[in-house]
């Protein structure tokens, strides 16, 4: 990882992410102006409008290319036309579950001049570390009669002792850099069997990090929580589901989707990581310039802290920051001022 070329797979997808994307990287060659890492990128035309062309999702041939990349940038996937589900399940789930992204780790800080829809926020920042490969997102499933009165449909939530612990353990690692606090978000009052199953791995792996405090919290106490109190929060660790739907929740409370970063780890490292804003392609605002870059570059900033390059993250960070803390008085940018002048914080941090 220490290698001096940065090699790096970029799928801008469809709509806005052809317009972020490139402010990320952008940002990104910024950050390692100087390092003696050179960045080298290669696009993949992948989405919903190779989709259309050819009815390709994401091909065996894709993914090998992929893989021998050192991450993965994305933008976002998807148009109105797309059938839901395609490209859900054949491009994006496929590739967090193909390369192993068993954690998904989405951070949340409310900073200065940022305004958040709740009253009295406090202080808020925290980390939610997401299952990603197992619980309900893994297909284990099926329908008969469809369209009948005698339909049935099963998802059925799958979860491994081995699966819930190496994201566990990658939970207490973050506390441990942080505040030193980990709550578990579960339901285990009704989903008895998994719940339980996460709830004694957390204490086992818990007992072997006596300096972190661990409570736990239904999650739809959790959200009650995530918008009375978010600084009772520092790491959240939960499953797959719940952490989709927490984390949208907590991208509101911070600042909105245009602010929201996530990173799809292979803590291994067999396989690239793959970082993205949380927001999808935004057809409504697609081409006009309008779409924030900030949610991307802030996943590069996931994307350096992840290849070991902590102080160029570091610098990505401030640059938002000091960008966030005039933008009020700035009025509205375009996608690309935006980028300017996070590319020039960047050199001057
Ligand atoms: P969306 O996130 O694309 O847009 C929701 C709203 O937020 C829109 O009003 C949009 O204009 C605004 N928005 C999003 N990103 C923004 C940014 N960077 N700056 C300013 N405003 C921004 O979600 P939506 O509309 O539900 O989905 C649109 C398409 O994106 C669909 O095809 C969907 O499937 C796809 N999608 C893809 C994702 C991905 O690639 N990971 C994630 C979510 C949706
Ligand atoms: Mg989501």
């Amino acid at each position: 990882m220490s290698s001096t070329v940065l090699d790096l797979a970029v799928i801008e997808g469809d709509g806005i992410g052809h317009e972020v994307v490139p402010q990320g990287l952008r940002v990104l060659e910024a950050a390692l102006e100087g390092s003696g890492i050179e960045v080298r990128t290669t696009g993949y035309d992948l989405g919903a409008g190779r989709w259309h062309r050819t009815g390709e999702t994401l091909t065996d041939q894709d993914m090998e290319a992929l893989a021998q990349h050192d991450a993965i940038v994305l933008g976002a996937v998807g148009d109105p036309d797309v059938p839901s589900g395609v490209l859900e399940r054949g491009l994006l789930l496929k590739l967090r579950f193909g390369f192993d992204h068993f954690v998904n780790l989405r951070p949340t800080r409310l900073v200065p001049g940022v305004s958040s829809p709740l009253a009295d926020p406090g202080e808020v920042d925290f980390l939610v570390v997401r299952e990603g490969t197992e619980g309900p997102y893994v297909g284990n499933g099926g329908a008969m009669r469809v369209g009948t009165d005698l339909e049935v449909a099963t998802e059925v939530s799958l979860n491994t002792a081995v699966g819930v612990e190496r994201v566990v353990r990658y939970a207490f690692a973050q506390a441990e850099r942080r505040r030193k606090k980990l709550t578990l978000v579960h339901k285990h009052n009704v989903l008895v069997h998994a719940g339980h199953l996460w709830r004694r791995i957390v204490e086992r792996v818990g007992a072997e990090h006596p300096d972190v405090a661990v409570d736990y919290a239904h999650v739809d106490a959790a959200t009650i929580y995530m918008v009375t109190d978010p600084s009772r929060f520092d790491v959240i660790v939960t499953d797959n589901l719940f952490g989709d739907i927490l984390t949208d929740l907590a991208a509101a409370i911070g600042g909105g989707i245009g602010l929201a970063a996530s990173a799809n780890i292979n803590p291994t490292g067999d396989f690239p990581s793959m970082f993205e804003p949380v927001h999808g392609s935004a057809p409504d605002i697609a081409g006009q310039g309008l779409a924030d870059p900030t949610a991307t570059v802030l996943s590069v900033a996931l994307l350096l802290d992840h290849l070991g390059h902590a102080e160029a993250a570091g610098r990505v960070r401030a640059a938002v920051d000091a960008d966030l803390a005039v933008r009020a008085d700035l009025g509205a940018r375009s996608t690309s001022e935006v980028g300017n002048a996070l590319v020039a914080a960047v050199r001057s941090a």
